[in-house]
């Protein structure tokens, strides 16, 4: 199983992965946690390239980094890890690309979603749990953390424009979409993401 979680600013998804991931390991299932930008050690050099930046590239070069460092993703992680029946946990993916230099940016969402086409072959997730936090809560939590990178840093009406892509898109596609209120306190979170997860792989074994 392939599952994104997908998400504004401080929405907790890290620390739910790393919760999810030790109970399906608990459950004796094996699990790869990752995340993007990252993942592998190219991925990593551009997570520092782009959140480190001092200046802010072009919403292309954001673009067309991301979507580089998903390629190498997808075929040095995610894809050998699928095939050994590994569960995959990503931490963003294709949705973020098209949320904040889509939605966000402002680049045509058609354009970018040939390019990740492109890097991903068409891989799709099984599932994409959307951990939904009003944006103002979300970036106060960030800050309190003093966690704050380059993209952060944007003004709240670009965080808006990321956070109604991601519920528009949600609604659109409730097949492979789950809204997880992340609001709550982090162990319901966590419940509630078991039980999404739970009812997807159900369905899976009896599709096949
Ligand atoms: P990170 O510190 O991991 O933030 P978060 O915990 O919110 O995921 O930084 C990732 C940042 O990169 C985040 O601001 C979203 C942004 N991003 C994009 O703009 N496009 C992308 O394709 C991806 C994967 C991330």
């Amino acid at each position: 199983m392939f599952i994104t979680f997908e998400g504004p600013e401080g929405s907790g998804k890290s620390t739910q992965i790393a919760r999810v991931a030790d109970q399906l390991q608990s459950r004796g299932q094996a699990v790869v946690a990752t995340r993007e930008p990252g993942g592998t050690v190219l991925g990593e050099a551009v997570r520092g390239l782009l959140l480190g930046a001092e200046h802010d590239p072009a919403p292309a070069t954001e673009a067309y980094l991301m979507t580089g460092a998903r390629a190498e993703h997808v075929r040095a992680v995610i894809l050998p890890a699928l095939e050994r029946g590994a569960w995959v946990l990503c931490d963003r993916y294709v949705d973020s690309t098209l949320a904040y230099q889509g939605a966000g940016r402002g680049l045509d969402l058609e354009a970018l979603r040939d390019l990740q086409q492109l890097a991903t072959g068409g891989l799709a997730p099984d599932m994409t749990l959307l951990l939904d936090i009003a944006v103002s809560e979300g970036l106060n939590r960030r800050r309190g953390a003093g966690e704050e990178n380059r993209i952060d840093n944007e003004t709240v009406s670009f965080h808006e424009r990321v956070a109604a892509w991601y519920r528009a898109e949600a609604a659109r596609d409730p097949q492979r979409w789950r809204i997880i209120d992340a609001a709550q306190r982090i162990e319901r979170v966590t419940a509630d993401i078991l039980a999404q997860m739970q009812g997807v792989d159900e369905l899976k074994s009896i599709a096949v």
